[in-house]
């Protein structure tokens, strides 16, 4: 419960800081419940600020016990965020300011600042977690070189940059890149290290270290793999070389996201960097290969090129999902990236920006900055880099990247900064491109299509919907690869990229031989819904032929949509073309069985609730989800001997390897498997359970049989395999919710939180049982209520101990426009009790929406 409300803060009102830091000498004497940490910061006024501006100092949470200034005492006191000397106190000049603070990291639950996870101190200071550790100017245009001093009895004490010297109970460190608060960390803890070397381009000497609790070093070999692959990768695509003597990892258990990218000290969730094949997943493996890499990149896109505000967030995380993206794709299979990659931005994205938290790439105002941490700033920022290399060509690209480093390095930067490093080198204006980084909201672009005497004319409209508080939309450039089939399946015209830039603009192609099939959208060329109405024999003729694995993929889905739309509403069942073109595709061996895996996917719940509400229709979840069941068992049985033939053809000798090729290869018969439970009463999952010698068919074999309403007896043999795995019974919990039927979802979740091993103050446990039912909507949308007020009751319990995990729990309501009366009522109910008791959770259904 808070008594003020929060002010928003606008980026129109950006002013530089008054004060710049030239040098920061922290010493921490680490205790749980009484850290003193003693800050001396140097000041000089900002050349660019006007004079006479007070000394403010963000702090929260902080007991002062002495401040000096040019070495005298400071009588003024704290306020609720901070500490101001009036200007007319300070002396002329630099300014030496010194102060001890008290802390206690011991009860810090929200995780943000100095905290404790199981008798190891980490930090979590990106965005605004410094305050919690001394008085600061904490905004990321005042960047500083750090030296800090650790005093602990634990044996492993780390903080940002080199090691400077250490003795007994002792350790110094030194980061002389200038670096903004956010990326300040610390690490003390009775840690093991994974070491390794790495010789940089420039012929730098790098040890890296991946640190971990005793136990664990046997699960850190695939991530120091990724991190090396990391940085070569951004030596030979970006020339960008790593800039300290060391590089050091550290997992640690209790931790609000995925991971954090400070300077030299990369703090991690666990679950992003343990990993053994027996409890980890391939796409566990994939996760920590994105994720290390992720981070590894922001040193150049983020830490040296750092965001002039908030604001300016997607300027590094935008830039920086992009390059992990082109890296996954250089390391594993780019077109199966790509779809999954859409899949993701569809699922998070796409909803965001359908409900009441839409905001646009780069935000005008906000509240509170941790709310901003999100698919749209992340994904869409990433579909934005990608539209621009598009749209200025390969060399073109790698030339305004060139400029951008050799331009910002050391300076903290603006979208504006951004955007004028490629007008340079593609020498265009980009003026109009912009506005996507101010348009909330996902396009839409309808087509339609014109035949007449041998030429082809398409023509495609745009529009934005309106979002909350921004109604009136513009249009964007949006570029639309695309090329011309024939009815035989010969590319007509290959690739084109057009460029709509109007509300309405038309495309002619003369003198073609027949009336072609378009492939519009090619590689998802921009992030719009495209409303193509296809004939399903088009449709099919693009999943057996389009020259673009993309569109292939997208093709198929399109016609699992349009049949289970029609299941949904007239109880239609799907008709042989559908399923002859799907038993093609999965038995056809020229394809690779990833993208075999992925085309099996019919779209999720959530998926066709979206897909139907966009249709004109008011989504029914068990009507959903009992046509997603139907469909699947008639796939089942019309495909068995190819599913099965699949499944047995699918090995994958020798020891095993996460490798893209091996993990392809079980995420297609895991999912024939899958398939098959449901004509087999669950035989060869049960099978594949009892031999499984790795995660992903163990828990992949599991989840096939909990889907059938089975698998009880090996989800308690699955629990005492791995009760002592914390990563792994965070996987028990969440799938059993997962596939809970839609009745007993609420109730079993209710029941597992009296579980001994539900600890509902770490994050990841929280979100494996509580988050888990975001991933059953028809349980999540029960008509009784019982999901919606199981997860209000949480929130409201949770706020005040991690708002940001509270928040993040918030988004499950956030499709509630799409559903029907008696549904919206329920939640608007629940909405407004979590608001009587806060109003910081960001979901507000009333204004705007
Ligand atoms: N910068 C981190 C990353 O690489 C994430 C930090 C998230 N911070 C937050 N307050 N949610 O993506
Ligand atoms: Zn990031």
């Amino acid at each position: 419960m808070r008594d003020t409300t929060p002010q928003p803060i606008h980026l129109a009102d950006y002013q530089p800081p008054p004060f710049l830091v030239d040098d920061v000498a922290l010493t921490f004497r680490l205790a749980p419940t009484a850290t003193r940490v003693i800050a001396k910061v140097r000041f000089r006024p900002n050349p660019d600020a006007s004079p006479g501006h007070d000394l403010r100092l963000d702090g929260e949470g902080l007991k002062l016990i002495s401040a000096h200034l040019n070495g005298a005492e400071i009588t003024a006191q704290p306020d609720e965020s901070g500490l101001t000397i009036p200007a007319q106190d300070l002396p002329e000049g630099a300014l030496d300011w010194q102060a001890e603070v008290e802390i206690a990291p011991d009860g810090n639950t929200a995780l943000e600042g100095l905290y404790m996870s199981r008798g190891m101190y980490c930090t979590q200071c990106e965005a605004e977690g410094f305050r919690k550790i001394t008085f600061y100017p904490d905004r990321p245009d005042v960047m500083a070189p750090f030296r800090v001093r650790i005093e602990s009895d634990l044996p492993v004490l780390l903080s940002n940059g080199n090691p400077a010297s250490s003795g007994q109970g002792w350790a110094e460190w030194h980061d002389p890149h200038p670096k903004p608060a956010y990326l300040f960390a610390l690490v003390a803890g009775d840690l093991v290290a994974a070491s390794d070397r790495f010789t940089t381009m420039e012929g730098r000497d790098v040890a890296l270290n991946i640190w971990v609790r005793k136990g664990d070093e046997d699960k850190t070999a695939y991530a120091m793999d990724a991190l090396k692959r990391s940085m070569v990768w951004d030596e030979q695509v970006y020339g960008r070389a790593y800039d300290l003597d060391v590089f050091n990892i550290v997992a640690v258990d209790d931790f609000n996201m995925g991971a954090m990218e400070n300077k030299g000290l990369n703090i991690f969730n666990s679950r992003y960097v343990l990993a053994s094949p027996q409890t980890a997943t391939d796409s566990d493996y994939a996760s920590i290969e994105r994720i290390i890499a992720h981070e590894y990149f922001h040193n150049w896109t983020g830490n040296r090129i750092t965001c002039r505000d908030w604001f300016q967030l997607s300027l590094k995380e935008g830039l920086t999902v992009y390059r992990d993206q082109q890296f996954m794709g250089d390391m594993r299979s780019h077109s199966v990236k790509r779809i999954e990659d859409v899949l993701t931005l569809r699922a998070r994205q796409f909803r965001e920006d359908d409900g009441p938290l839409a905001h646009p790439v780069r935000p005008e105002s906000y509240v509170e900055i941790n709310n901003f941490y999100t698919a749209t700033v992340y994904e869409k920022g990433a579909e934005l880099i990608r539209m621009l290399q598009l749209l200025v060509g390969q060399d073109r690209y790698k030339a305004a990247l060139d400029l951008y480093f050799a331009r910002h390095d050391g300076q903290a930067c603006t979208i504006e900064d951004w955007i004028a490093v490629f007008e340079e080198a593609a020498g265009r204006d980009l003026s109009q491109f912009k506005r996507w980084y101010g348009q909330a909201g996902t396009p839409r672009v309808d087509v339609s299509e014109d035949w007449q005497d041998g030429s082809y004319t398409l023509t495609l409209r745009q529009h934005t919907p309106d979002t909350p508080g921004q109604p009136l939309k513009e249009p964007l450039v949006i570029p639309v690869a695309m090329g011309l089939l024939g009815a035989d399946g010969a590319e007509m015209v290959p690739t084109t990229v057009l460029e709509l830039d109007s509300p309405e603009q038309s495309f002619t192609f003369p003198d073609l031989p027949a009336r072609p099939v378009a492939s519009l959208l090619r590689g998802f060329s921009a992030p719009v819904v495209l409303n193509h109405s296809l004939s399903s024999e088009d449709r099919a003729l693009m999943l057996a032929h389009d020259t673009d694995p993309f569109n292939r993929f997208e093709a198929g889905r399109a016609l699992a949509r349009d049949i289970l739309h029609a299941m949904v509403l007239e109880g239609a069942t799907p008709g042989p073309d559908y399923l002859n073109a799907l038993r093609t595709m999965v038995s056809d061996e020229a394809l690779d069985p990833a993208f075999r895996a992925l085309a099996l996917h019919i779209p999720g719940q959530d998926d066709l609730a979206s897909s139907l509400y966009a249709a004109g229709h008011v989504p029914d979840p068990d009507a959903i989800q009992a046509a997603r069941t139907t469909a699947l068992r008639l796939i089942a049985e019309a495909l068995r001997p190819q599913l099965q033939d699949v499944a047995n053809a699918m090995q994958t000798p020798g020891p095993y390897s996460p490798d893209a090729r091996d993990a392809g290869r079980r995420a297609l018969k895991v999912q024939a498997v899958s398939l098959l439970a449901r004509a087999d009463e669950g035989a060869k999952a049960a099978e594949l359970f009892a031999r499984a010698d790795n995660m992903t068919e163990q828990l992949g074999a599991w989840g096939a049989l909990l889907a059938i309403g089975k698998g009880q007896e090996e989800g308690a043999q699955f629990y005492r395999q791995w009760a002592q795995d914390r990563l792994v019974v965070d996987k028990w919990f969440s799938a059993q919710v997962m596939y809970a039927a839609p009745k007993a979802a609420a109730g079993l979740v209710q029941q597992l939180t009296q579980h001994p091993d539900f600890e509902w103050k770490n994050p990841n446990r929280f979100r494996s049982v509580i988050g888990a039912l975001g991933a059953n909507p028809a349980g999540f949308h029960a008509t009784d209520g019982a999901g919606y007020k199981l997860v209000a009751d949480w929130l409201i319990r949770l706020d005040g101990v991690n708002p940001q995990s509270a928040a993040r729990l918030s988004t499950l309501f956030e499709t509630w426009r799409r559903y029907d009366a008696s549904r919206q009522a329920l939640i608007r109910a629940e909405l407004q009790r979590i608001r009587s008791q806060d109003n910081l959770i960001p979901i507000s259904i009333d204004q705007n929406s």
